[in-house]
């Protein structure tokens, strides 16, 4: 058996994960999987970083080039990350002829079409399990496993930052800031969580799930996406009391009319199975014709998690290399589905705002509301202090282009002083 030489570019929390899953497990998957593999050359900004993993000086190499331009390596693994040198480094061992492996969802989210272009026109592999759901395998069952489905629905807490600070929100009635001060004192969350918070991760991770479920390219720019900055303790004791669970969800739905795709937090009943995955933990829910309804669930982040899924990948494209095998499943975005302008997506509404507590205020809202077609179902009011009131809004359903106008004549009202929250209701189709 040859050995099959992989080249690492970035050495960092995954790329030291690879590293080490080598160290332990080389013997093991050349007996169990029948390819040998090996690292022979590593790069990273801090050569130091490199050589505290025990990897021998002749293996390190200061710049990337020597990695893609070698004739000898037969994988290189891009874990560097961001959108930047990485994407350099994949597209240039593509066309460098070199497979390629990659955790980058930046990359794949947004410029996924040339990726796979290159990938086919210079016959390579390549693979990014670890891009969505950390340890969890969902991009290999979306491509092989379910693929004889017709796929309308994935829903995913993939990012555990944000899942993490809503649990500790719900649990312990802690603020935003004081949910996010402890995810960053634990290294959940990074100094600036603005990709976290905002949502923006979890909308690069939709739009590759959704490209792969559905047969058809959808990029971050097309992803609608609100984070959970203004998610507040009593958010989470209303969503109770009316019998939900509050969760950023990443969401894709296929339908008759096009692909509906969002970030947002929301309001899950407390019986759908993302309602109970907590902390850290990713899971991303999927609903195809013939298998029903399937979840996977686990770590989705870490040095560890991380690294199993980009070794599954690395595995998979040696055994590929080693037996002269064509990439199985290579673009899978044969179709052209278009993507519903969120303006008409229809769901329903909390919203939560501070009104002056006076007489007549309920009317002029309601007012607002039905001038704009949104329908309220219910209202709950707290007294938060002797001349203001917390409402507590639900609608019907209603157009999302009806509640943004609904909500612009409620921020001009005289009665109007702050607004809390609106987070959408998820409802099983
Ligand atoms: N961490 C996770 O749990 C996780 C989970 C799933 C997917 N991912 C993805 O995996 C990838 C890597 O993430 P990570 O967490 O391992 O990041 P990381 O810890 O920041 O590691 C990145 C590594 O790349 C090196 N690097 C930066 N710029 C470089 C350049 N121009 N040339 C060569 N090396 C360079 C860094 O060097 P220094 O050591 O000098 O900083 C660092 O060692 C990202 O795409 C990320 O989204 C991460």
């Amino acid at each position: 058996m040859r050995t099959v030489h992989v080249g690492l570019v970035g050495c960092g929390t995954v790329g030291s994960g690879v590293i080490r899953i080598l160290q332990q497990h080389r013997e093991d998957i050349a007996r169990h999987q029948g390819v040998d593999l090996e690292i022979s050359l590593v790069s990273s900004r801090t050569l130091s970083k490199i050589t505290a993993l025990g990897v021998p000086k002749d293996r390190i190499v200061a710049d990337w080039h020597d990695i893609v331009s070698n004739p000898d390596i037969d994988i290189v693994v891009e874990l560097i990350g961001g959108t930047g040198v990485a994407a350099d480094v994949i597209l240039e061992a593509l066309k460098a002829g070199k497979n390629v492996v990659t955790a980058n969802k930046a990359v794949m989210a947004s410029r996924g079409e040339e990726v796979f272009a290159a990938a086919e026109e210079h016959n390579c592999e390549i693979g990014f399990e670890g891009a969505v759901g950390g340890g969890i395998p969902i991009i290999g069952p979306l491509k092989h496993s379910l693929t004889g489905n017709e796929i309308d629905t994935v829903l995913g807490i993939v990012n555990g930052t944000t899942n993490y600070m809503l649990s500790r929100m719900n649990e312990s009635k802690l603020t935003y800031a004081e949910a996010l001060a402890e995810a960053q004192a634990k290294g959940f969350a990074e100094a600036d969580p603005t990709a976290d918070v905002d949502g923006l991760d979890a909308a690069a991770k939709i739009a590759i799930l959704a490209s792969i479920a559905f047969n058809s390219r959808v990029t971050i720019d097309q992803v609608p996406t609100q984070g959970i900055r203004s998610i507040a303790p009593m958010d989470f004791q209303y969503a109770s009391r009316l019998g939900y669970q509050i969760k950023l969800l990443a969401i894709a739905h296929k339908g008759a009319d096009g692909i509906d795709v969002r970030v947002h937090p929301a309001m899950l009943s407390k019986d759908h199975p993302l309602a109970d995955v907590n902390g850290v933990n990713n899971a991303i829910f999927v609903h195809g014709d013939s298998v029903g309804n399937v979840m996977f669930y686990g770590e989705g982040a870490g040095s560890g998690p991380a690294a199993s899924a980009v070794m599954g990948d690395i595995i998979e494209v040696g055994r590929h290399v080693l037996y002269d095998i064509p990439p199985i499943v290579g673009c899978t975005c044969t179709d052209q589905v278009p993507i519903k302008d969120p303006g008409e997506i229809s769901s329903r509404y909390y919203m939560r705002f501070y009104v002056a507590d006076e007489p007549g205020v309920l009317t002029q809202i309601a007012q607002s509301f039905g001038d704009c077609d949104v329908s309220i179902a219910s209202v709950m009011q707290a007294p938060s202090s002797s001349d203001c009131a917390e409402l507590i809004f639900m609608t019907h359903h209603a157009l999302e282009a009806n509640i943004k106008k609904a909500l612009d004549k409620l921020f001009d009202l005289d009665v109007f002083y702050e607004f809390g929250s609106l987070i959408r209701i998820e409802e099983e189709e």
